[in-house]
């Protein structure tokens, strides 16, 4: 948006920040999280969250953020006008709370069971989906001993979440491997020292028109064939909502199972997409996942805000990014089991909730959050240099376990170590006086401290951990997608860039056509850079 553009949104208030959490933030410059902890000696435990699943329990410590409690009754206030408890009765309801594509927004209904609040036609569609995947896993014969999911996006990064942290919990009853990327490397990989004789093909793609999805099918095809398997659609499964796209495709697709429209692919890991989950880990550990996200949407609907963790995370996001001007978060798992966790939350959040323009098309005001992160401590010895001493600020989320899930209990206790001290180095820093050592070096070592983290520790990591982990995230993408006042559920802005990809393509293969019928190849592109950039490309490609 130019310079005009935002100063106008600013004026005209489209999801501007109150004057009354403006007024807070300014009292905070002059207070710091030393401060704060040293004249609230209850801050710790006031401003921490317990919830228990049953089989473990979440400890949210919002403590190092900095707020006040008139700081969170001021945004559970805003929370309400803006229209966020309004909005998830919608949502709940089976409303077409995504406008822009006339679309109701049902992940939860999907994870709803009997008894719930959710209207009886979503629990059908929900009640479907389990049952499709129930009979997959049952007709799987047992000598199909590996999985391939083909999928992008949210056909991609829950499953292959999922997979890669239960894989530290249990062993798998199947290998199961993923490949996204229209990159042939990431297929020829995925594929690599497999049977094609033993390996089932999950292709999953709600709208089974996606590029990347259904170039990487076709070639998996392709190797069944070239491996010996007179059948492959006995092999090949299809996850999506266009059944009739399957058909279409000209791929032999055995089995097609459904997805709700209503569902978005970031949010598809409580539809069939995690197929390949329940494939390679048994129908129990996808259940036990769907679970530990059902506890959490019922405590996000039924809890009250000073005790609800969605709301509260939601709210912080919000109030660390539009009040305070942070504009990116990292996120960091001090855990191996949750390494993609980050990936994941990348296209969580900011697909959902990286917009410019609020529901009515009026420009949004403040700043939407750009998420990063990678796992600790690897990231320790990466970016943390920058969290501690640059010149911006980075609100972290850390999410760690106290069980340790790898073979030394010790080496786990030194990893949670490193979590905690973290988020403490960030919060109290050191001042040049108290770094002590050499004058010249003094100011170098000091570290600025004030630097607001999230601690999410778990007593241990189990699938309903990992469900509620999930679906906490969810909903505090919600809460903070309704405080911007966004759709957070339409995703136009990749549109452009896969229609231009495709003209792009035909440049460089010389199929775009020109009107004089001579070599057609870069004859689209109408700037100069896109000119240059794909004749260069055909000037190499030639010598490989
Ligand atoms: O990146 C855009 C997007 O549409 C995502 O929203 C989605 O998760 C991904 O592409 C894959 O889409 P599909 O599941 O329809 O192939």
């Amino acid at each position: 948006m130019c310079s005009l553009g935002r100063l106008m949104a600013v004026m005209s208030g489209a999801g501007s920040v109150p004057p009354q959490l403006a007024t807070l933030a300014r009292s905070l410059r002059t207070s710091s999280l030393r401060d704060l902890f040293a004249t609230d000696v209850g801050r710790a435990d006031s401003l921490s969250r317990t919830l228990s699943l049953g089989d473990c329990e979440l400890f949210f410590d919002f403590s190092k953020q900095l707020v006040t409690t008139q700081v969170i009754e001021a945004l559970f206030s805003t929370a309400h006008e803006r229209g966020v408890f309004d909005v998830r009765k919608q949502m709940i309801a089976g409303e077409a709370i995504n406008h822009t594509e006339g679309r109701a927004v049902t992940h939860v209904a999907m994870r709803a069971v009997s008894d719930s609040t959710a209207p009886a036609s979503l629990r059908a569609l929900a009640e479907v989906s389990r049952r499709e995947v129930r009979e997959t896993v049952q007709q799987t014969p047992a000598h199909n001993t590996h999985v391939v999911n083909l999928g992008i996006g949210g056909s991609d990064l829950g499953p292959a979440l999922l997979c890669d942290a239960l894989a530290a919990m249990r062993p798998p009853q199947r290998s199961v491997r993923f490949a996204s990327n229209i990159d042939p490397l990431d297929l020829d990989r995925a594929i690599e020292g497999l049977d094609p004789r033993h390996t089932i093909v999950v292709v999953c793609s709600k709208a089974f028109g996606t590029t990347e999805t259904l170039a990487n099918a076709r070639r998996a095809v392709a190797w069944l064939k070239a491996g010996g398997v007179s059948n492959p659609g006995a092999q090949v499964i299809a996850v999506t909502s266009q059944p009739d796209r399957v058909a279409a495709s000209g791929l032999p697709v055995g089995r097609v199972l459904s997805m709700p429209e209503s569902v978005g692919g970031r949010y598809s890991v409580s539809s069939a997409v995690p197929l390949a989950v329940a494939l390679g880990f048994g129908l129990d550990a996808l259940h036990d996942v769907h679970d530990g996200m059902r506890l959490v949407d019922e405590h996000f609907v039924g809890a009250r805000d000073a005790d609800n963790v969605p709301l509260i995370l939601g709210l912080l996001w919000w109030w660390n990014t539009a009040v305070l001007g942070h504009t990116s978060v990292a996120v960091v798992p001090y855990s191996r089991a949750l390494a993609l966790l980050p990936a994941y939350l990348q296209q969580l959040i900011m697909e959902s909730n990286g917009k410019s323009v609020d529901r009515d098309g009026r420009p949004v005001a403040v700043s939407t959050p750009v998420v990063w992160g990678g796992v600790g401590t690897n990231a320790q010895h990466a970016f943390f240099q920058m969290l501690h001493q640059g010149t911006q600020v980075v609100p972290c989320d850390f999410v760690g376990h106290s069980a340790g899930l790898g073979a030394s209990h010790s080496d786990h206790d030194t990893l949670v170590a490193n979590m905690i001290a973290q988020s403490q180095a960030l919060a109290f820093g050191v001042t040049a006086d108290e770094v002590g050592g050499a004058a010249t070096l003094r100011a170098h070592r000091a570290t600025p401290g004030n630097r607001p983290s999230t601690t999410l520790l778990f007593s241990r990591l189990t699938p309903r951990a990992l469900g509620a982990l999930i679906g906490t995230y969810e909903h505090a993408t919600f809460v903070e997608g309704v405080m911007y006042g966004v759709n957070s559920f339409d995703q136009w802005g990749v549109e452009l860039g896969k229609h231009l990809a495709a003209r792009v393509a035909a440049d460089i293969n010389g199929t775009s056509g020109d009107a004089t019928g001579a070599d057609a190849g870069a004859t689209r592109a109408t700037d100069a850079s896109t000119i240059n950039l794909v004749a260069r490309h055909r000037q190499w490609r030639n010598g490989r």
